[in-house]
């Protein structure tokens, strides 16, 4: 494709792509817009296709929608010559996920493609299909063939959130796909490790000398990460409610970047090195026991409420598809402590929630105090300790406080910032956060995927929460109000310790 001199990596090698579920929302806003950048980019090989499977699939409406929503989902300008070729590209294939024959035909389509479009028989299957599907369409793809790697061709399964809903069900879903599949061909996406800003952290760590000497317990006082959303429910009440804030966001994105600050440095940038080390910090996080779950794990639900803009919100217990009497969290605060060498005694704060203020995820490290107080105007329990900030969205970019002398014949110290943002380095590239996701499922890297074993380690740690929240129906809910920043509890769980959030 064009402007290939823009990018200096190269386009992945040829293949082809099947969607299943291709006529969902997530195909439509953000599989389409991504491959669309990727090939602006200059990063899709000639020999490439997409297929798209779906149960009703018009093909001249199939077309039209995904031209249509591809504009509409475009962080970039459209730009006809990329989509023609893209366009040019789309097969189908009308069946039902769990008709054999639909595979039958698949793979006939499959071999038109490979001969065709050069595809080889390269397939990256995407399942963005209900979980329900995850292990079927694997082992539907196997009995036809479709499955098996040999004679240099490979076959990749992506599969998307959520993977699982507790340890047992994650454990069954991995066996059920290695029944079938080899680990490597398993990419279990986590779509908070395409975003750049994420993927700067381990950045950050260790293309830097100058940070890693002191990130560890000597120096860091405590860890706190949020992953606050202005969103309500909306109109995703029939999964969430029989998911919650727990499921849907702990043991996924926000280990992930749990695990990107608190692991070691790995021996190398390849996928198992990263994922090893990743994995050594979820056992290492020391499971919460059932008689402290209350008092470390904080869970709370929106009622009716006003946004600071003045948009009000109405309780989650009144959206499409929630039961009227729902006790299912759509916030949570854990305390949890990582009993390795570098992080014994050091806790991470994690919240999450929905109907919060304003949308802001961040990583706060907040450094020990001074030892010795030598500024006599200035009482030490009045200077703020330093805190490293690394803002994942949306104002993206890094910043570390410090005290300074306020200017004056009296000694005082104010604190003041040291920012980097994004924006003022680097040109915003058009992303949906699938772009890098999708290159490197094509080009065989798991780094930014998610591996067996530590999606059941993450699973093993919220599972104890899991199991006592649901024993113990919550009386307070709803407990906050839409538009604040959750429930009372979530700061009592700082207080108890001496310390407390800090404000978005
Ligand atoms: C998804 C969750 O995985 O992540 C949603 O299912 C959540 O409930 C979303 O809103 C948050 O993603 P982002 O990229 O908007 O922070």
């Amino acid at each position: 494709m064009k402007d290939r001199q823009e990018n200096s990596a190269a386009p992945a090698g040829r293949c082809a792509i099947v969607i299943f579920g291709a006529a969902g929302d997530l195909t439509r806003r953000k599989l389409i817009p991504a491959l669309y950048n990727l090939a602006e980019g200059g990063l899709l090989p000639d020999e490439f296709a997409i297929v798209g499977f779906a149960r009703r699939l018009d093909d001249e409406e199939f077309r039209r929608q995904l031209r249509d929503e591809a504009r509409r989902h475009l962080t970039g300008e459209f730009r006809q010559e990329i989509w023609d070729w893209l366009d040019s590209r789309v097969y189908r294939v009308i069946g039902d996920l769990s008709d054999p024959e639909a595979y039958v035909q698949l793979k006939e389509t499959l071999a038109k493609v490979d001969e065709e479009r050069g595809t080889g028989g390269n397939y990256l299957y995407y399942m963005s299909t209900p979980p329900s599907f995850f292990s079927e369409i694997p082992r539907q793809l196997n009995q036809v063939g479709l499955a098996r790697e040999a004679e240099g061709r490979w076959r990749r399964v992506v599969i998307e959130k959520p993977f699982g809903r507790d340890l047992d069900s994650a454990r069954s879903l991995n066996r059920e796909l290695l029944e079938v599949l080899d680990e490597s061909q398993i990419y279990r996406i986590d779509h908070y490790l395409g975003k750049e800003t994420v993927q700067n952290i381990l950045v950050f760590r260790f293309a830097n000398a100058i940070f890693e000497p002191i990130w560890n317990r000597r120096y860091v006082d405590h860890v706190q990460i949020s992953v606050a959303e202005r969103v309500d429910v909306g109109t995703r009440g029939g999964y969430y409610d029989h998911a919650g804030a727990l499921r849907d966001m702990v043991p996924n994105h926000l280990f992930q970047l749990l695990a990107l600050i608190a692991m070691e440095p790995p021996v190398s940038f390849e996928a198992d090195a990263v994922r090893n080390e990743k994995g050594k910090i979820f056992r290492a996080i020391n499971p919460i026991e059932p008689d402290e779950v209350l008092d470390e794990a904080v869970r709370g639900q929106y009622g009716d409420g006003t946004m600071p803009d003045g948009e009000r919100v109405m309780a989650y217990r009144s959206a499409e598809r929630v039961a009227p009497d729902s006790a299912t969290e759509t916030y949570v605060a854990l305390k949890l402590m990582v009993d390795n060498w570098r992080w014994a005694g050091v806790p991470f704060y994690l919240r999450t929630g929905k109907s919060l203020p304003k949308r802001v995820t961040e990583i706060a490290i907040q450094f020990k105090s001074v030892p010795l107080m030598l500024f006599e105007k200035t009482p030490i329990d009045e200077l703020e300790p330093n805190v490293l900030v690394l803002r994942i969205q949306p104002d993206e970019g890094i910043s570390l406080s410090f005290g300074a002398k306020v200017p004056g014949p009296v000694m005082r110290i104010g604190g003041v910032d040291m920012d980097f943002c994004n924006a003022n380095y680097f040109d915003a590239t058009p992303a949906t956060g699938y772009e890098t996701l999708l290159y490197d499922c094509m080009k065989g890297d798991a780094n930014l995927f998610q591996r067996g074993d530590n999606a059941e380690a993450a699973w093993s740690v919220v599972n104890p929460i899991l199991d006592v929240w649901s024993a113990l129906t919550p009386r307070d809910f709803p407990n906050y109000t839409a538009g604040s920043w959750g429930p009372e509890a979530a700061d009592e769980l700082m207080r108890c310790d001496g310390r407390a959030w800090r404000k978005l």
